[in-house]
């Protein structure tokens, strides 16, 4: 037997080796037995290999590489000093790393394999702002479910999601990652992404480690340009970008990932008043954080750190346990330590948190427990997660704008005229960040509609989205520069004149958002627009899809066209999903989890604004206002329609003064006034009205989700407990302070029905 078995071997007998998620304190216990031992036996070398990640780097598979960095890495590798790989993917690649890991170091300690598994392993759900848009947390838990089963089948045991970054700027192309807007459905699907991810067994074989990204302040990039500084008050950061995360801790997420920005000064990878006071002295984090790609070196161009030894010394101090990229805890740890520059107690925290979760994965009781080939054949692309993702793709479909009835479609004699180039693309309905994905997977909507034969569909393409209207980006998957070629307008032209009706699919290209797809215009990229107007004077009868990563510009069409479809990019099943709705198969239940401004000059646009001193009068010139545009966006935050329509009436409360501890009950009759049956995402927000510190003019504070059928009634009850009228005081603490506050419960952020209580304490 080897020896890096028997010394394995030791440790692993010293108790029973099974995790959990929601661990018992003797399971806990035990796990820190092991970690300490393993830590005992361990060289200060081995050490800080275990907080080294690299990116794949040769042909596994293939001969061992001869020289350059893949050869350096992959001696590393062999000599103990990896403990994380990215970007290797699939079992038999992953075995092979594993192998070395396992049967060629001293101490056989096992890798743990990351991959940004963020929508979907190989079957894709929808985007991740599209599946907020669903506010049904079940879905979205089963959609990561979906998605950790596939990616545990292949290989992979750690994801680098779900991204938690509130964004209130639509230009910023990271946007699609997160939830949207507002930190309390944030929160929730934050949680609910965790609970996706990791299930309630971390040792299974079909689960894997979330990671709650970017710890912090990431989606209030200045401008919307990525990477871009953050400077953002304690007030936001409290209560508006720290929320989420704390949902993820709450929930039981195991790794965090810094990130690029800088933050108050400060570049959030050095940063321990982020790292070590909040997130693991404070909330009590027990995981580890992984620093973002090269994050730990570009504190040097930051100009936060002198060089790289600076750099490694800072990000040590400040928390960040796993180098992703750098290249230098590998290489600059050892001396910092040998110079006391850095105690080895930092190294041993780090060291135990990473090994903490490598023993809760149970990778030490089994490392190639996630690497079994029929698994990986039999899991992927399963019917089931298909049928799963359909559903997700069908729910994140938010309905704008439906006039004259032109939605559902009807079924029988009709002449469908299907135009846009994103109607017939396999790729982009996939769109960004699903690196792991096999290309022109996606059924297409031309597809899904041509799956309903009672009508006919004629297709034109009319015109390509412009993937590179300023001519700066290029876009390494798919490079088309310039492309505003009109010469298709005339044919979509001749198929949309006779048509009964128009579905016209426009929007981004799938590459359009995501990392590094920072824009400043946010209309419809290329000749899409005038497309779009030129068919609309041949056929008023347009249903306008968009496909897209983030909030439009669509005022002109919001004007003139009279059904307006939000299906984002939803993944493999978008044509069907699309196809089902606009027939109401299924009748569209989503709501926006981002405002649609009107123009780009009204970002950051958002619903929980501050009043300012001057909210009004209005007409007349010193309030805060512009003069060429309303205040309010086109779309607001929580907006979505259905085929049929509610009425909210008969608010009501139980109680107009909560004590501390208590709560007090306020419910609403919905009716279903319409003829179809349908879903509504019954909203809840509370403004309080003063606070020690300026309050939003409203906040979500609770939601459900109401099936009705038509005529049908029901009274939606919500409970109001102090604990949610909690906010970040001038006291520089989590607390309610008493007073008035308002409750507003209606269809969206505009909610009108009101009601009134008092805080006493
Ligand atoms: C950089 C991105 O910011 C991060 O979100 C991602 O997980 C890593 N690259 C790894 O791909």
């Amino acid at each position: 037997m080897k020896k890096n078995c028997i010394i394995l071997i030791i440790i692993l007998t010293l108790n029973g080796c099974q995790t959990k998620t929601n661990t018992s304190n003797k399971t806990i216990d035990s796990i820190n037995t092991k970690v300490d031992s393993l830590l005992n036996i361990m060289t200060l070398d081995e050490k800080i290999g275990q907080m080294n990640q690299y990116n794949g780097f040769w042909d596994v598979t293939g001969p061992s590489p001869k020289g350059g960095d893949a050869k350096y890495k992959y001696d590393n590798l062999k000599k103990g000093l990896v403990g994380s790989m990215l970007n290797i993917r699939g079992v038999k690649d992953i075995t092979a790393v594993q192998k070395i890991a396992v049967e060629q170091t001293r101490l056989g300690i096992p890798l743990i394999i990351g991959n940004d598994v963020i929508h979907g392993y190989k079957t894709l759900s929808p985007i991740p702002l599209a599946e907020a848009a669903s506010w049904d947390l079940k879905e979205i838990e089963n959609s990561a479910r979906i998605a950790a089963l596939e990616a545990s089948a292949a290989g992979t045991n750690w994801t680098f999601a779900p991204m938690v970054d509130i964004s209130r700027d639509a230009r910023w192309g990271r946007v699609m990652e997160g939830a949207g807007e507002d930190p309390f459905l944030g929160s929730l699907i934050a949680a609910a992404r965790v609970r996706g991810f990791q299930g309630d067994d971390l040792s299974k074989h079909n689960t894997i480690a979330a990671t709650a990204k970017h710890f912090a302040g990431y989606g209030f990039s200045e401008s919307g340009r990525d990477y871009n500084t953050v400077d953002v008050s304690k007030n936001t950061l409290y209560n508006i970008i720290l929320p989420p995360f704390k949902a993820t801790v709450d929930a039981g997420v195991r790794t965090f990932m810094n990130g690029f920005n800088e933050l108050d000064g400060i570049p959030v990878t050095g940063s321990s008043f982020l790292q070590r006071d909040i997130l693991k002295s404070q909330w009590g984090f027990d995981g580890f954080v992984i620093s973002d790609w090269g994050s730990i070196s570009e504190m040097i161009a930051h100009g936060y750190a002198r060089d790289g030894k600076h750099a490694t010394e800072l990000a040590i101090k400040a928390g960040s346990d796993m180098d992703m990229e750098s290249h230098l805890y590998i290489k600059k740890i050892k001396d910092l330590i040998e110079s006391q520059k850095l105690d080895i107690k930092l190294i041993d925290d780090a060291v135990s948190r990473i090994l903490r979760v490598k023993f809760e994965l149970g990778l030490f009781d089994d490392p190639f427990k996630y690497l079994d080939s029929n698994r990986e054949k039999e899991v992927i692309y399963h019917p089931d997660n298909q049928k799963g993702v359909l559903e997700m793709a069908k729910k994140s479909i938010v309905l704008l704008k439906n006039e004259n009835q032109l939605l559902p479609l009807k079924r029988e004699n009709q002449t469908i005229a299907l135009i846009g180039a994103l109607a017939n693309d396999n790729n982009s309905p996939l769109g960004n960040w699903r690196t792991n994905s096999d290309n022109n997977t996606a059924v297409t909507v031309l597809e899904g509609m041509k799956s309903y034969q009672e009508n006919k569909v004629i297709y034109s393409k009319g015109a390509d989205v412009n993937l590179n209207d300023n001519g700066v980006v290029k876009f390494h998957e798919r490079v088309k520069i310039n492309n505003n070629d009109k010469s298709g307008f005339n044919a979509a032209r001749n198929v949309a004149r006779d048509a009964d009706v128009v579905i016209m699919v426009l929007g981004e290209d799938g590459f359009q958002s995501g990392e590094g797809r920072s824009r400043t215009k946010i209309d419809l990229p290329g000749v899409q627009q005038e497309l779009l107007e030129e068919i609309f004077k041949v056929n008023k009868n347009i249903v306008l899809v968009l496909m897209n990563g983030r909030p439009l510009n669509i005022n002109w069409a919001d004007k003139n066209i009279p059904s307006i479809v939000e299906a984002w990019q939803l993944g493999t099943q978008t044509g069907n999903a699309i196809a089902q709705v606009l027939y109401g198969d299924y009748n569209p239940s989503g709501k926006l989890p981002m405002s649609f401004p009107r123009n780009v000059g009204q970002i950051p646009i958002y619903y929980n604004y501050k009043n300012t001193g001057r909210p009004g009068p209005k007409n007349e010139v010193f309030w805060s206002h512009y003069n060429d545009e309303l205040n309010s966006p086109l779309y607001p935050f929580g907006y979505g329609l259905s085929y049929t329509t509610f009425e909210y009436t008969n608010i009501k409360i139980n109680n107009k003064i909560i004590k501390k501890d208590k709560s007090i009950n306020v419910s609403v009759d919905l009716k279903n006034t319409g003829i179809y049956k349908g879903k509504e995402v019954v909203q809840l927000y509370i403004k309080d009205r003063f606070g020690s510190v300026t309050r939003p003019v409203r906040e979500l504070k609770g939601f459900e989700i109401v099936e009705l059928n038509p005529g049908e009634t029901k009274t939606v009850n919500f409970e109001i407990s102090e604990s949610l009228l909690r906010f970040y005081s001038a006291n520089e603490i989590w607390e309610s302070e008493p007073g008035f506050f308002d409750i507003y419960i209606g269809t969206n952020s505009n909610a009108t029905l009101s009601v009134s209580f008092e805080l006493v304490k």
